[in-house]
């Protein structure tokens, strides 16, 4: 068994391998739009091969932005003929996770009732085990809603005075104030290890990266100045997204989301959008909630597996630390 990242002339070999099982893969349309857009790289592909050198026997595929790091694997593949998959894929994932110096989360889209669908649960069981092997041993469910033009836009209270800022800093500061008690299980791990600013400015680069507009991103305000929170409408490869609202913890539980989510669904809808595709943990009730007010579709689920988060460095008198959030 050999190891290694794939490269250009592995190619015509990638394409060829099939997961015929119900679960989301890196198909070949997939795989090549996402090479030519950067999303997937060679060296982001690694390959278990036959000792022939020339046999793909595993496959992994991670996604990330246009000259990153890889954040998300997208694909697990093992040659059908494999005697002991897990293991294998297990391998697989080790290798790339040495190479990379991080473990990025596995996303899997699956139907809702994945679990009842023997065919589904299945697919999902032995990739689990892998991952699992390999140090993804955190679950995460998330829901995935869509909202179609066929749908009405939601209403707007007028409670709020929407603003663009060209200034990234006033974004990390409305960030860093939504992500204190969010419910968001990504957040709260990252700020398991980031100081709330790192974690705020990170989160920043990252929607700045994405294939939305910067310029639609908006900061809400009430009628007093006061800031209530941000709404920042975006696209993904796959077409427009809600990307990322919150409110800031002092004006939580007068059902401010409604009002952002209706911004953000309006922006889309006047630039004549069809579809808007949303996530959100299944642990996120009143995001949830939220999105089934606003007449958005729970359409799928996406199982995140990911690896429980390292704390860099201990803090060297714990006794007198009073927050370890802030302690590295
Ligand atoms: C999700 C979020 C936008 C909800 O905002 P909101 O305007 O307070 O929502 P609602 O007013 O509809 O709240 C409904 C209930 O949930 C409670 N609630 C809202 N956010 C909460 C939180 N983070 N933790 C605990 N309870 C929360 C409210 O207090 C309210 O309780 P009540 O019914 O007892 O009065 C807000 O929690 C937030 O900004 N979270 C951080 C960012 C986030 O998760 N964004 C979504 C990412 S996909």
């Amino acid at each position: 068994m050999h190891f290694r990242p794939a490269v250009e002339a592995d190619l015509d070999r990638l394409l060829g391998c099939v997961v015929d099982e119900s679960i989301s893969w890196a198909h070949p349309d997939r795989l090549l739009s996402f090479l030519e857009s950067g999303n997937y790289r060679y060296d982001h592909i690694w390959l278990a091969l036959a000792e022939d050198g020339e046999e793909i026997l595993a496959r992994a595929v991670w996604w990330g932005f246009p000259g990153g790091k890889p954040l998300a694997m997208d694909c697990l593949y093992v040659h059908p003929s494999a005697d002991d998959r897990v293991d294998l894929a297990a391998g697989l994932l080790d290798h790339a996770h040495a190479a990379f110096g991080q473990r990025p989360a596995y996303h899997v889209f699956v139907s809702n009732g994945w679990r009842d669908n023997p065919k589904a649960a299945a697919a999902i069981a032995w990739r689990w085990e892998a991952a699992g092997r390999a140090g993804l041993t955190e679950e995460l469910e998330r829901l995935r809603y869509e909202w179609t033009a066929d749908e009405p836009v939601p209403e707007s209270p007028d409670r709020l005075v929407f603003h663009g800022d060209d200034d990234d800093e006033a974004f990390v500061a409305a960030f860093r104030r939504v992500a204190e008690g969010t419910l968001d299980y990504s957040t709260r791990q990252a700020l398991v290890t980031m100081d709330p600013e790192a974690q705020a400015r990170e989160d920043v680069n990252d929607y700045k990266s994405m294939p939305g507009d910067r310029s639609w991103w908006r900061l809400a305000y009430a009628k007093d100045g006061d800031l209530v929170g941000v709404a920042l409408p975006s696209a993904n490869n796959g077409g427009p997204v809600v990307g990322y609202l919150g409110v800031v913890p002092e004006h939580r539980g007068h059902g401010y989301v409604d009002d952002l989510l209706a911004e953000i669904t309006r922006f889309h809808a006047e630039r004549g959008v069809q579809r808007i595709a949303a996530d959100t943990d299944m642990g996120n009730a009143p995001m949830a909630r939220a999105f089934e007010r606003a007449g958005y579709r729970n359409f799928a689920i996406r199982l995140v597996l990911s690896a429980k988060p390292e704390i860099a460095a201990e803090p060297a008198e714990p006794a007198e630390v009073e927050n370890p959030v802030n302690a590295g």
